[in-house]
């Protein structure tokens, strides 16, 4: 079957967005839970709502002192990166990552995003050809972020709401080149014309910018942008290389 992907509406309004991240930010979390497969230590964990507006809700916490040093990304700055991608999603309007908050847990600051349960009856490589569309949407985010880590498994289609979600932000916005992912299937066309309408706007955006400051290093964020301008000016999807750019473990 197909689906109408163009069709695919923002997953929240810009106030129900707003009274979420509100919730997840004044949440007691309780029952975390390791995730035994991730690299870094990430829980599951029920966030309690102490006004009692929101129902007990499953997310994932990802605190800065669970994740695994690395030799080409800043100690400590994952959590950040994770943030400023959602961020980014969000400027662009291109709503595919769960709602996601920077706050304090049981074992320190870190990232609370929303769990989004998967439909495991889909994968990446069977569903790819009905949500082209979006999955536009997300190759170009992760050329304008340097999204090093962009797995068939972290992209995956939501149980409830059919929608294309993607988790697992922490490697981007690196100043150097470093691009892998499991999307290829847009290499060499043309980037419709909204869609660089976005990524210009994007790359003038000043509001943005005042948000990413905070979580990134200024030379990162100028990377962001001129990687932003060089895709308008060249209107096309790059060619990616065999070897750089994929990811390990997909
Ligand atoms: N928002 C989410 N909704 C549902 N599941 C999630 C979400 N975020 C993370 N997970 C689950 O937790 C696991 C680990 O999270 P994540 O991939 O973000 O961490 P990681 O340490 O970078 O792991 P990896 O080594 O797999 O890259 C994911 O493979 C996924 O199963
Ligand atoms: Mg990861």
């Amino acid at each position: 079957m197909s689906h109408d992907t163009s069709q695919q509406s923002a997953p929240w309004t810009p106030e129900e967005r707003e009274s979420i991240s509100a919730f997840m930010r004044r949440a007691r979390i309780h029952e975390s839970k390791l995730v035994p497969w991730g690299s870094n230590y990430t829980f599951a964990v029920v966030l309690v709502d102490p006004l009692e507006q929101f129902e007990n809700t499953l997310a994932i916490y990802k605190p800065r002192a669970g994740e695994a040093p690395l030799w080409d990304f800043p100690d400590g700055t994952l959590y950040q990166r994770e943030y400023a991608a959602y961020l980014v999603s969000q400027a662009l309007g291109w709503e595919f990552i769960p709602i996601t908050v920077i706050r304090d847990g049981p074992h320190g600051i870190g990232t609370v995003q929303a769990y989004i349960e998967p439909d495991h009856e889909e994968h990446y490589f069977k569903f790819r050809g009905d949500y082209l569309d979006e999955l536009r949407k997300v190759a170009l985010f992760d050329l304008i972020t340097n999204n090093a880590d962009r797995k068939a498994g972290h992209t995956f289609l939501g149980a409830d709401d059919r929608r294309v979600w993607g988790i697992d932000h922490g490697l981007t916005f690196n100043v150097q080149p470093k691009l892998r992912t499991v999307i290829w299937e847009f290499c060499g066309e043309r980037i419709d014309d909204a869609l660089l309408m976005k990524l210009l706007e994007v790359s003038c955006d000043a509001e943005l910018a005042a948000r990413l400051r905070p979580l990134l290093d200024p030379l990162e964020i100028r990377a962001f942008q001129a990687r932003a301008e060089r895709l308008v000016e060249i209107g096309v999807f790059p060619e990616l290389n065999p070897r750089r750019n994929v990811p390990y473990g997909w």
